[in-house]
């Protein structure tokens, strides 16, 4: 079966840095509750969902080096569409020069992985090239006097081109789940700000990385053992730890960079994922975890085989 495999990346987060001090200026909150209860230092905030998609995309392309003309398809994973219609994926494809399909999907914080595996659907249906972008701007969707979420949410973008390849298609074990009976756990109204019980989120979200990681492993005929670097979303570095210590996975082969990024939702996982592959973490051959959770309350895995070169 035809496979798929990224040929290049790119990332984008927005000028506009937002410490934790700046934070405990807007509110009632200080650096060391966050740091020590989220593990974030600082976040981006600023620009929209297209624009941060245009610039991460076209960073990818170029690395790629393909001609945009060449990309028959893309999908653009996001809760914070620019307008509720058209899709933000239309105004990106023309302002890349695409001539393709475009559509947006909304899996909320799996939503990368979702995507990237969406896009493996269409390439084993004949697609050749495809551009896969994670982009939130949760900023825009934020309650700034709510300190229970304030202090969790921000902007960024990661994006790539997946060539289709006959043999060798770095997808090896997926997982995508949901259970809406959680809705209102987390949760934004069309218009209005983002609602979250907090503690529940945490207790399920560990549980639901967990299990998702299983079946992808599962799937792929691997073992926890085998996993060079987890990629898990960016929501909590408490979560993380408490998910890798339940997958017996050391931190150490876990990508972290929420400390300078925050939750960026769909671009959470594309941004720690290709701030791992930039400083040489990935070598060819590594078995990558990408493991997503968020409202839905969604679930998604990937195993994926790195290969760059
Ligand atoms: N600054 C200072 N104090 C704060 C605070 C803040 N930003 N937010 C809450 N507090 C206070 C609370 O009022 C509470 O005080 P009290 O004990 O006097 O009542 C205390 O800190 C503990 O609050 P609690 O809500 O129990 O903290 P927590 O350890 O559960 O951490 C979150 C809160 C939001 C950081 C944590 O629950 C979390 O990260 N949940 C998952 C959220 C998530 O990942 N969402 C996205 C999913 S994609």
């Amino acid at each position: 079966m035809t496979g798929g495999r990224i040929i290049g990346w790119g990332t984008a987060l927005p000028d506009k840095v937002l410490t934790n001090g700046d934070l405990s200026v807007m509110m009632d909150t200080n650096d060391e509750w966050i740091t020590e209860r989220t593990g974030i230092k600082r976040r981006h905030i600023g620009g929209s969902t297209a624009s941060l998609s245009i610039e991460s995309a076209q960073r990818a392309i170029d690395m790629s080096g393909v001609d945009p003309a060449s990309i028959d398809g893309l999908v653009l994973s996001t809760t914070t569409p620019d307008r509720t219609v058209p899709a933000t994926s239309a105004t990106v494809q023309n302002a890349l020069g695409l001539r393709c399909g475009a559509f947006d999907v909304n899996a909320a914080c799996s939503g990368f992985v979702y995507a990237y595996v969406v896009a493996h659907g269409l390439l084993a249906i004949g697609a050749k090239r495809l551009l896969v972008i994670g982009t939130d701007t949760l900023s825009r969707i934020t309650d700034w006097s709510d300190r229970g979420t304030a202090i969790l949410f921000a902007d960024g973008s990661g994006a790539c081109v997946v060539d289709a390849v006959s043999e060798g298609g770095q997808l090896l074990g997926w997982d995508l789940d949901a259970d809406g009976s959680l809705e209102h756990l987390l949760y934004a109204d069309v218009g209005g700000y983002i609602h979250m019980d907090g503690k529940e989120v945490f207790r399920r979200a560990v549980r639901i990385m967990v299990d998702s990681a299983h079946k992808s492993l599962a799937k792929a005929g691997l073992s926890v053992d085998d996993v060079s670097l987890c990629v898990p979303h960016q929501a909590n570095v408490r979560i993380i730890e408490a998910a890798c210590r339940q997958l017996s996975l050391p931190m150490d082969r876990t990508a972290v960079v929420l400390q300078e990024t925050g939750n960026t939702s769909s671009a959470s996982i594309p941004l720690a994922l290709f701030d791992a592959a930039n400083n040489g973490r990935l070598s060819d051959g590594d078995i990558v975890l990408m493991v997503g959770f968020g409202a839905g309350m969604t679930a998604a895995s990937a195993v994926i085989e790195w290969r760059a070169t």
